[in-house]
Order: C-alpha cells, then sequence, then structure tokens
C-alpha cells in the first residue's frame, strides 16, 4: 500500500518514489504558447468524441451570476461530440421548498429521512433544478430531458432509525440512456429513483452521479460544486507537500486516495471526505477519471477538459497509467522535445528514421494524449541494459515525470533479468545520482558500446546495479 508523505528533502523524496512511494504531480501551470494550447485541444476533442461525462452540478451555484456560463460550456462540451450526462444536486432547492411549506425533515450523519409528507416536497425541489437546467440548456440551443431511468430501494432502517422514503439506487437503465445520447439529447437525472411497484424514493445526488457514471462508463466524472478540489486541513503532516496547491491535491490516484482516507481521515474537511470516498467508488467501478471543481469559476470546466493544467483535483485509476510503450504516432512529439536540449548540447540530434529503428525500446510518459516525456531502455547482452534519451517537455518539469520514467525503466529492467543500467550524460549527472547511479569508468562499458563511445562529447558513464 502506497502512502501519502509529508514533502521531504528533495533527494529523499526522489529516492523513495523509486521505492513505489507516492509522487502525485502539480498539474497547475499556466497555459504555454498558444500553438501548443491549440495542438492540446485538438488532441482532446479527438480523444473524448463520444465519450461519456457525467456531471453532477451542485445546486448552491444556480444562482450563482456565473451560473448560465457554466451551462454553456457544457453545451460546447457537447456540441464537439462528448456524451454529456447531467445529475443536478438539489438539497438546497429542496431545503427552500420544505422551510416554504412549513415542513420539517431529520437529517442524521448528513442524511435526510423523508418522511411520506415530505416526499412530495422533494421531488417538487428536485424538479425546480431540472426545469432551470431545461431552461438554461434551451436558452443555448441544446435540447434536455428529464426521465425515470433509476431504480431505487428504501435505505431502510439503520440503528433503529427508518429512513422511511430515503432511498439508494439499486440499477441504473444505461441502455435506455445510451439510447438518447445517441439521439443528441442531454440526459438531466434528478434524485428521484422508482422501485419497481412505482414508489418513489428521495436519493443522494452525489451516489446517484456515480451509479450513472459506473452504468454508462463514463471517461470522466466531475463533481461541479462550490470547493476547490479536494481539500486538506492545514495542519495535517502533509500540507506542506508540493502536489498540493492552495490547500487543494491537484491530484491522486486510487491507491493514494485509499491511503489517505486510512491512513489520515481527519486531513479532510467532511466534504472532502465524502467526495473523496465516492470518487474511489466511481474508479473502482470503471470510470476513468474523477474531477472535483469549483464551479463558481469562470471556464473551469473547458480548462479541466481541454488543457492538463487542471485547477481543481483529479483523481485516477494508477500513477503509472501514464507510461506506455512509443507507437510510431509519437515520433514527431519525442523529436519536439527533444529538441530544445539538442539545441543546447545535452542531447545527441536523433532523426525520425534513427528513431523509427529504436522506437521498441522508448517508453513516453502521456497525460490524457499530451506527450510529456520519454526514456528508453536499450538492452547489451542479456543482464545490462543503457538507458538513454531520457526528456521531459520543459513546460511539464520539476512533478516528478523524469524520476517516474527513471524509476519505471529501471523496474522494468529489472524485472527482465537486467543486473545493471548504465547511461551516458554530459550535463545531467547530478540528477541521475540522486536517484541512486554512481560515477563508473568507460572501461565497465559492454564492448560493443566503448566501441561507439564518443571521445568529443566526453560524457560520463553512470551505473546503477539493479
Ligand atoms: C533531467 C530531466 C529528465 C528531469 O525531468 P523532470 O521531470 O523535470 O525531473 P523531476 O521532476 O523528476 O526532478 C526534478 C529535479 O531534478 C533536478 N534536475 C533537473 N535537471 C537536472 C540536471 N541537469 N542536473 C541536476 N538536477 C537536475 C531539478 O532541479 C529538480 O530538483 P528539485 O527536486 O530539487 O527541485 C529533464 O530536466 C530533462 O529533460 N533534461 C534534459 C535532457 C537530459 O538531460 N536528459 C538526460 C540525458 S539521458
Amino acid at each position: 500500500m502506497k502512502k501519502i508523505k509529508a514533502k521531504t528533502k528533495p533527494k529523499e523524496a526522489a529516492l523513495k518514489r523509486g521505492a513505489g512511494t507516492v509522487t502525485v504531480r502539480n498539474r497547475s501551470r499556466s497555459l504555454g504558447g498558444s500553438i501548443q494550447t491549440i495542438r492540446e485541444v485538438f488532441g482532446y476533442l479527438r480523444r473524448y468524441r463520444d465519450q461519456v461525462f457525467v456531471i453532477k452540478i451542485d445546486d448552491g451555484l444556480m444562482g450563482l451570476p456565473l451560473f448560465p456560463l457554466l451551462i454553456r460550456d457544457i453545451v460546447l462540451l457537447h456540441q464537439t461530440g462528448i456524451r454529456v450526462v447531467l445529475v443536478p444536486g438539489a438539497k438546497r432547492s429542496i431545503d427552500t421548498v420544505l422551510q416554504k411549506y412549513g415542513t420539517r425533515t431529520k437529517t442524521v450523519a448528513g442524511v435526510r429521512v423523508t418522511t411520506p409528507e415530505a416526499m412530495p416536497l422533494v421531488k417538487l425541489g428536485a424538479s425546480n433544478v431540472s426545469n432551470t437546467l431545461l431552461s438554461l440548456l434551451a436558452e443555448n440551443e441544446a435540447h434536455g430531458v428529464v426521465g425515470n431511468w433509476v431504480r431505487a430501494r428504501a435505505l431502510g432502517v439503520r440503528d433503529g432509525l427508518d429512513y422511511k422514503q430515503t432511498g439508494r439506487v439499486e440499477k441504473v437503465d444505461a441502455v435506455l440512456m445510451q439510447g438518447l445520447l445517441d439521439d443528441g439529447l442531454i440526459p438531466i437525472v434528478p434524485n428521484i429513483g422508482w422501485n419497481t411497484v412505482g414508489r418513489d424514493y428521495n436519493l443522494n445526488s452525489s451516489e446517484l452521479a456515480v451509479a450513472v457514471a459506473k452504468a454508462l462508463r463514463a471517461t470522466k466524472l466531475f463533481f461541479v460544486g462550490q470547493e476547490s478540489g479536494i481539500a486538506v486541513v492545514a495542519d495535517c503532516p502533509f500540507a506542506e507537500a508540493e502536489e498540493i496547491q492552495a490547500g487543494v491535491f491537484s491530484n491522486l490516484d486510487l491507491e493514494e486516495g485509499e491511503a489517505l482516507l486510512k491512513d489520515y481521515p481527519k486531513a479532510l474537511g467532511t466534504n472532502s471526505r465524502e467526495l473523496l470516498s465516492l470518487a474511489l467508488k466511481a474508479l473502482s467501478g470503471g470510470v476513468e477519471r474523477v474531477h472535483v471543481v469549483n464551479g463558481a469559476r469562470d471556464g473551469i470546466l473547458l480548462q479541466e477538459v481541454f488543457s492538463s493544467a487542471g485547477q481543481g483535483t483529479m483523481l485516477y485509476m494508477d500513477d503509472y497509467d501514464h507510461i506506455h510503450p512509443a507507437q510510431g504516432g509519437d515520433i514527431p512529439e519525442i523529436l519536439r522535445i527533444m529538441q530544445p536540449y539538442v539545441d543546447k548540447g545535452v542531447l545527441v540530434q536523433r532523426d525520425a528514421e534513427g528513431l523509427i529503428r529504436e522506437l521498441e525500446h522508448f517508453t513516453v510518459y502521456k497525460v490524457d494524449d499530451v506527450l510529456q516525456g520519454c526514456g528508453a531502455l536499450k538492452p547489451y547482452g542479456k543482464s545490462t541494459a543503457e538507458l538513454s534519451a531520457l526528456v521531459v517537455d520543459p513546460s511539464y518539469a520539476g512533478r516528478g515525470t523524469g524520476a517516474k520514467l527513471v524509476t519505471y525503466l529501471l523496474q522494468r529492467a529489472k524485472k527482465g533479468g537486467v543486473k545493471k543500467v548504465f547511461l551516458l550524460t554530459t550535463q545531467t549527472s547530478d540528477f541521475f545520482m540522486r536517484l541512486g547511479f554512481k560515477e563508473v569508468s568507460v572501461s565497465t562499458l559492454p564492448p560493443e558500446r566503448r566501441q561507439a563511445f564518443n571521445l568529443k562529447r566526453n560524457s560520463r558513464v553512470l551505473a546503477i546495479s539493479l
């Protein structure tokens, strides 16, 4: 089990990455040059076409001046071919209706006990938020549809307390919903579910959003609320960690999230803890990414979807899910990220033909189709390999990508029975020494590599035993 770590000294941190300790990258950065931004957007457009995004919207946002812009942005996503499903929260709206009609409900540990008297008002509150969304979608020339695609059952009696018509999701009719998405509609899923004999239940919208996202095998689930992400309290042991920006995690993988909940539950506020636990359920259920973002910020959804510079918290399955064997289509991007270092004399010049020949040795680091780094591992016999061409795009430097690529390549080498990995470097020896490499003599190189050694470059030779 990986552990969330407090910020350690750089060397310690770098070495621990190699030992499988958590590193959570800081995704926040200002958008780079406009060309790169446009490329990123095109990449995302291609990637997300026909993918399902489930968006849970906190109804507390609905009165804010920027709310119509949020809906406009959602319609833009829909217009690019993303299949959007909306799950509105209705807590505030239900509270307002209950208050208006002088009906009180009891809430226990955040769960409302829905009495038969309150149920019609709960439905009215839920329908009000759905109607608000329908109006705003219509304003943006998009077609929403509200429906009863969710089967529910009673939460029942817990610790002696009967929750009456408060329910939980039993099943989501994914086939029916996919049909609506095929027709270009935006389904709106209210927090009301029905059992097989038509009895209605009041559901938790966030849990509903997770169930819908799982049933539709959504690529992304968004929790759009008024928090900026999964927030940590200031005095927790890792509040200084570099991956926490303004008190909020920029990203967490499943294992890290589980460790956080298990080992430091008090480090999170109630809301963050609840969101994290729901997000982990969604990931375990097959949703690729979960994003917790602040809907009060203009353009937050577009930024989260169309750039790798997210503002909220992104949760995903696996820390290594960004590392893949290089494909032919990666060659132009590999050459592009290498070029600034070739110009500075840090790396030797490579061309497309050479890369095609060497491609099988290359590994790339990609986030949402954006190539951020690469490295190569070439075997010399059975027990020795050379690590080369390690590059991280300067726009993404300093987030642990370089160390992660090295760690991954070393782990792969070890699994393949390699005992020693060496590399040649002119200007990056300190970086590798922090990861455990030591300087060795040129004479230790495999003979064929020694022959190809460029005396003019006068590189240092570093090696690590596995
Ligand atoms: C070296 C390189 C891969 C590091 O990538 P990265 O993703 O920024 O690395 P990480 O985030 O894992 O580590 C960053 C740390 O490495 C340090 N670092 C980066 N380049 C370094 C160098 N040339 N020498 C010493 N340390 C270096 C950074 O200062 C930073 O230190 P800090 O943790 O104390 O702040 C990247 O800078 C690069 O592409 N360099 C040019 C190509 C190169 O030299 N490749 C190696 C030849 S095989």
